[in-house]
């Protein structure tokens, strides 16, 4: 036979969307994309938000005549599983929608929207949705990306695809009734892009950080932090948004943080561990000359002023080793840790060694629990 080459490109476009009160029966944000005559919505709402806007939600459909299945889903890592993407599936198979113009709309933290993205990729070989983040991880960082999947065989995000909403609508009200750990949580994910790429990012964070995560992130100044945050994520993102570069700056923070997180899943949220990494990784940008004593000592400030409480019994430094290996194969057999130069640059490192690891986290221990400088 002869040989026949099959090539095709598609192009992947959404929008990011700023929207106020989108329950509001006037705000057409959640019913703008898709058909809205004789429609159906299939709907999955976090349990907690739940709890402060189902009357509103159903208001909303049934004001705009769209009959819509709202299901509830738990939110937190324990339910990223097999079990409870089966049971989204399943309840989807039993409510049909248009395969093209009703979308899904996924409206929650990172689990969820994961999750019902994943669901979404899968079901009919990629059916469109729509994501709505309430979590400040969410908005900053798990909604605005295409990836989707849940936890499988004890390693996260295991089985997953790539599938582009139709439109992420940031509403950042929902985070009025985030509790203050799940800000911080956030807040980590924007502490790693401003080490990493943004140092006015890192600067805004050392003045306005505390204060935004006192207002909840609805004052003036934390507007401008988020806008920042999400400018700078998505410039990152969407020029390798199918990790074709396997060097990717947003990775600071994810490579020992991965084992800490499967390890210790149960009481450590993604951010926690997120920071934990980048202490750890600070600390050997430190002892490779790549970060001065004053940026080390500016990084360690900011997480203290922040408030973040930091568990440094589960650092053990085998664990983390083992972690940087796994996630060399995710790499594809470089370690390509990517490293500070200086705050807001970046370069990539291949060598980190197990002395290195534990050394670095000695040195975070002492900090941790005797809480003086230790640079
Ligand atoms: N796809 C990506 O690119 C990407 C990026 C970063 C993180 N993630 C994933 O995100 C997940 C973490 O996301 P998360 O931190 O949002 O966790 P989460 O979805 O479990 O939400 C955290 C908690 O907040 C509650 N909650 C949600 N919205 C609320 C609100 N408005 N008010 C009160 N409570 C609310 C939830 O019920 C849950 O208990 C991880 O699984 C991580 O892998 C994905």
């Amino acid at each position: 036979m002869n040989k026949k080459k099959v090539t095709f490109q598609r192009t992947i476009e959404y929008e990011v969307i700023s929207a106020l009160n989108i329950f509001h029966p006037q705000n057409w944000a959640l019913l703008s994309a898709g058909r809205i005559e004789d429609a159906r919505r299939f709907v999955v709402v976090d349990a907690n938000v739940e709890k402060h806007y189902s009357t509103a939600i159903h208001e909303y459909f049934d004001y705009h005549h769209v009959e819509a299945k709202i299901v509830v889903f738990p939110g937190g890592e324990e339910n990223k599983t097999l079990d409870h993407y089966l049971s989204i599936a399943h309840e989807l198979d039993s409510f049909p929608i248009h395969r093209r113009d009703e979308p899904i709309i996924a409206i929650g933290g990172g689990v969820l929207t994961d999750m019902v993205g994943f669901v979404a990729s899968s079901y009919r070989r990629g059916v469109p949705y729509i994501k709505v983040p309430t979590t400040l991880m969410g908005y900053v960082d798990a909604s605005i990306g295409i990836k989707t999947g849940f936890n499988f065989n004890g390693n996260k995000n295991r089985l997953g695809a790539f599938h582009a909403p139709q439109t992420v609508l940031l509403d950042k009200s929902f985070l009025i009734t985030l509790p203050r750990r799940h800000l911080l949580n956030g807040v980590c994910e924007i502490i790693k892009l401003a080490i990493i790429k943004d140092a006015g990012l890192f600067h805004l964070l050392e003045i306005y950080g505390a204060q935004s995560v006192h207002s909840h992130f609805q004052d003036e100044k934390s507007g401008i932090i988020l806008d920042r945050a999400i400018t700078s994520m998505l410039e990152e993102l969407e020029p390798n948004l199918f990790e074709e570069d396997l060097a990717r700056k947003v990775d600071f923070g994810h490579t020992f943080s991965y084992g800490l997180e499967t390890r210790h899943e149960a009481h450590l949220l993604h951010g926690e561990a997120v920071l934990l990494d980048i202490l750890i990784s600070t600390l050997i940008a430190h002892s490779r000359r790549l970060l001065t004593n004053e940026e080390t000592s500016r990084i360690f400030r900011l997480t203290e002023t922040l408030g973040i409480s930091l568990d440094a019994s589960i650092l053990e430094p085998r664990l983390l080793h083992a972690s940087l290996t796994e996630r060399t194969y995710h790499r594809n057999g470089l370690q390509r840790v990517p490293m500070p130069r200086g705050i807001g640059e970046c370069v990539f490192l291949n060598d980190i060694n197990l002395n290195e690891i534990e050394a670095a986290v000695n040195s975070l221990e002492n900090w941790i629990t005797i809480k003086h400088e230790i640079i």
